[in-house]
């Protein structure tokens, strides 16, 4: 038996599981110190009433004969898919239901989408990201190639022709700067794509936090986006799903590769490796797109909106720079007086008890960068910004 060797090339583990590691070690050191956790982005605050409600009414549901169900159509419950449809088609984009597959979650299917792509596949992702595209593709043993994302071009890299990239990742709203592509730069990596028949996998995961109606929140509406790109979003951070996982990939029929529909063997896979998402949580999920579940959600949204006010307008009031924390949850500061990431996410433990992220876990490029989340209790967050600005 010989082990997937491609593992001995990863990282000793993944970013929040180093970070929680250390954390834990600084708590038993310091049992009386108050630690205050602004890193990995889970969310703090409870389902909303109406999303708990349908969760009660499902389990009714499945307590009763009449109403039990045992396996649920493959790529989701239809009046889930619906919603999603519909979703779409306030932005004037149409979809048609079975391009919607129900998932546990995006993380999970920007892992397992890979099983469709061959592994002489060259892979271009952007530098800061979220670390789990460069992992999962690691542990396939795909070359890996990067774009830059740095201040001067405002970490929203665009396409080199001089490079020759299969897979494309792009995060908007980023993870983790908070950076956001507008629909003219967006057709720039869609163009490029359609022209070199590759295939954009575009996560939307934070697409919730966009307040401009001039800003797109799915790559579809870009022209052209359905012959190259798939979309994968998640109920976590709209609605507070991460312990309760639920999410959508978005697979268009008219994205073909090598004569062969992408949703097809997206299908295929699925129906093979993949059960399904309890019913109780599609029914959940349902609720976050009714008119009342909308309200709700977005009552809460406000709340880490207003929580990244809080962070960022103390980074101005110490003059530190940052980006982000506009259309998105994350604040991405420069780490002050020079400090490597590693160095200011120590310097922070150490001496306030504030967790946050060291840029460095996202990419060379995060090094000397800094991540805090805004999805924290409110009183926390205050308490952690006052400790901030005692110790600058
Ligand atoms: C993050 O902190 O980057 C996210 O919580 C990770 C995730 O969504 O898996």
């Amino acid at each position: 038996m010989n082990i997937n060797k491609n593992y001995l090339e990863l990282q000793d583990s993944y970013l929040f599981s180093t970070i929680a590691k250390k954390v834990s070690e600084f708590i038993k050191a310091n049992p009386n110190k108050e630690v205050i956790r602004l890193g990995i982005g889970d969310v703090t605050l409870p389902l909303a009433p109406v999303v708990v409600e349908a969760i009660k009414k499902a389990a009714d549901e499945m307590g009763k004969k009449e109403t039990f169900k045992g396996y649920g159509p493959e790529q989701g419950y239809a009046f889930l898919r619906e919603a999603v449809k519909k979703y779409y088609s306030r932005k004037s984009v149409e979809l048609e239901s079975d391009e919607i597959f129900i998932s546990d979650g995006a993380k999970s299917d920007l892992g397992n989408i890979l099983d469709i792509f061959g592994l002489d596949n060259t892979v271009l992702v952007p530098d800061p990201v979220y670390p789990v595209y460069v992992d999962t593709n690691i542990m396939a043993g795909r070359k890996i190639v990067y774009a830059d994302a740095n201040e001067s071009n405002g970490f929203l890299p665009l396409p080199d022709d001089s490079v020759k990239a299969d897979i494309i990742y792009m995060c908007s709203p980023n993870n983790p700067t908070g950076a956001v592509y507008t629909k003219e730069k967006l057709k720039k990596w869609v163009d490029y794509a359609l022209k070199n028949n590759a295939v954009i996998l575009f996560d939307a995961a934070y697409e919730c936090f966009i307040k401009s109606d001039e800003l797109p929140n799915s790559i579809y509406e870009i022209e052209g986006a359905k012959e190259c790109a798939i979309e994968f979003c998640s109920f976590s951070k709209t609605a507070g799903f991460t312990g309760t996982r639920c999410g959508y990939t978005i697979v268009p029929k008219t994205l073909e590769r090598d004569g062969v529909k992408l949703n097809k063997l997206w299908l295929r896979r699925q129906t093979t490796k993949f059960n399904g998402v309890p019913y109780i949580v599609q029914k959940a999920a349902e609720a976050v797109f009714s008119e009342v579940g909308q309200k709700q959600i977005k009552e809460n949204l406000q709340y880490y909106n207003d929580n990244a006010k809080i962070i960022a307008e103390t980074m101005d009031e110490k003059g530190i720079w940052y980006t982000g924390g506009k259309h998105s949850p994350y604040i991405w500061l420069k780490c002050p007086n020079n400090m490597t990431s590693w160095e200011f996410f120590d310097y922070l433990l150490n001496n306030i008890g504030v967790v946050g992220t060291p840029g460095a876990g996202f990419g060379k490029n995060g090094e000397g960068y800094f991540r805090l989340t805004s999805f924290g209790d409110r009183e926390k967050t205050i308490e952690a910004m006052k400790r901030f600005r005692s110790l600058f």
